[in-house]
């Protein structure tokens, strides 16, 4: 079956054909507004809601002509119902449910999280249910253990900021510009170990939870230290510390549930995921590792055009939609 997949749930616009009788990915399309909120220093939703409804269609059309298929080709339509912002979830609801409406095809609501947590099968043919899967993206942090698809349990989530969040947020105070979460990766590439020394918020706390909104406090404080202007070296120092704390407390947490589990793969997700850092500190636990291509790490079409096309068999006629900006991922399927 060839299915469209349409992801609107924040600041990207992402349109991709998958087909599911050949388990490919025909084609794919992407705009990100990051430009365009990085004047406002973070993500200004009526702006994003009006700026996805001016790429859907387009995006569609360019989708189309990459995989050489016309609209009549296309035997389903996926997009992501939640969690998001409601007036971005919204253009790419009813843009869905209604370009399947005209085609008389039907339509099946995608978790973005899910699309997420599947997003390394699209390059990765080695991974095998059960597995460990730790999900870091902007809005989200959480460790799951995941049976089969549909099948998720919550094992550990942040209480408060997101890895990613952190990330944005600490980069934002040291002068970066949104979202700064990849330029301070690439700062603290460049900067000293041992230079400077922050907590590891939770390491210790004997289950799966994390926390990382005191970290960014701590820089803060750490900042203000250090009087008016700040040096570039010492600048790059700080966030080579920040990012080794943030990397120490995922990799203890994911280790633990490791063991807790007794599971021997763990697949990454998320946009912090694109993370060198992280990646390479994963890669030396006692267990098999997978990691969603670059390009699969951030929002995209594709990771929710492959999660729909697990799901077929809830495509259902097209109609009256409803979004869902606040949703656990583990009562997606709990509810069904
Ligand atoms: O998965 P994603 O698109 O977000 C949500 O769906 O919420 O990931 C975006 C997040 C941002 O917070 C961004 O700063 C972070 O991923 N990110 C990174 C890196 N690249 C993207 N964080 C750390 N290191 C990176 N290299
Ligand atoms: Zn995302």
């Amino acid at each position: 079956m060839l299915v469209l997949g349409i992801e609107s749930s924040c600041d990207e616009t992402g349109v991709a054909l998958f087909d599911s009788e050949h388990n490919a990915l025909l084609s794919h399309a992407l705009h990100t507004q990051m430009a365009m909120h990085a004047e406002y220093g973070g993500v200004v939703p009526e702006l994003a809601s009006r700026d996805h409804i001016r790429r859907l269609v387009p995006l569609t059309n360019e989708c189309l002509h990459k995989a050489d298929k016309t609209y009549a080709d296309i035997q389903a339509i996926g997009y992501t119902q939640g969690p998001g912002l409601g007036g971005a979830l919204l253009t790419g609801a009813a843009f869905a449910n209604a370009l399947a409406f005209a085609l008389n095809i039907p339509v099946i609501e995608v978790h973005h999280l899910e699309g997420h947590l599947l997003s390394p099968f699209l390059s990765e043919k080695n991974i095998r249910f059960p597995f460990l899967a730790l999900l870091v993206s902007g809005g989200h942090t959480q460790i799951m253990a995941v049976e089969a698809v549909g099948k998720y349990t919550l094992l550990g989530e942040s209480i408060d900021d997101a890895a990613g969040e952190a990330f944005d947020k600490t980069a934002k105070l040291l002068g970066l510009p949104y979202p700064g979460g990849a330029k301070l990766s690439q700062l603290a590439e460049l900067g000293k170990d041992g230079a400077f020394e922050f907590p590891r918020p939770m390491i210790n706390s004997g289950d799966f939870q994390m926390s990382f909104s005191g970290l960014k406090t701590a820089v803060l404080t750490c900042v203000k230290k250090q009087g008016e202007r700040l040096p570039e070296s010492t600048r790059n120092d700080i966030c080579r510390a920040f990012q080794v704390a943030v990397v120490d407390v995922l990799y203890s947490k994911v280790k633990a549930a490791l063991k807790h589990t007794g599971l021997t793969q763990l697949v990454v997700a998320g946009g912090v995921g694109a993370n060198a850092a992280l990646r390479a500190k994963l890669k030396t636990l006692n267990a098999e590792v997978f990691f969603p291509k670059h390009e699969w790490c951030t929002d995209n079409g594709a990771m929710i055009a492959y999660a729909a096309a697990q799901h077929l068999d809830k495509a259902h006629q097209a109609g009256g939609f409803t979004v869902k900006p606040r949703w656990a991922l583990n009562m997606a399927f709990d509810a069904a």
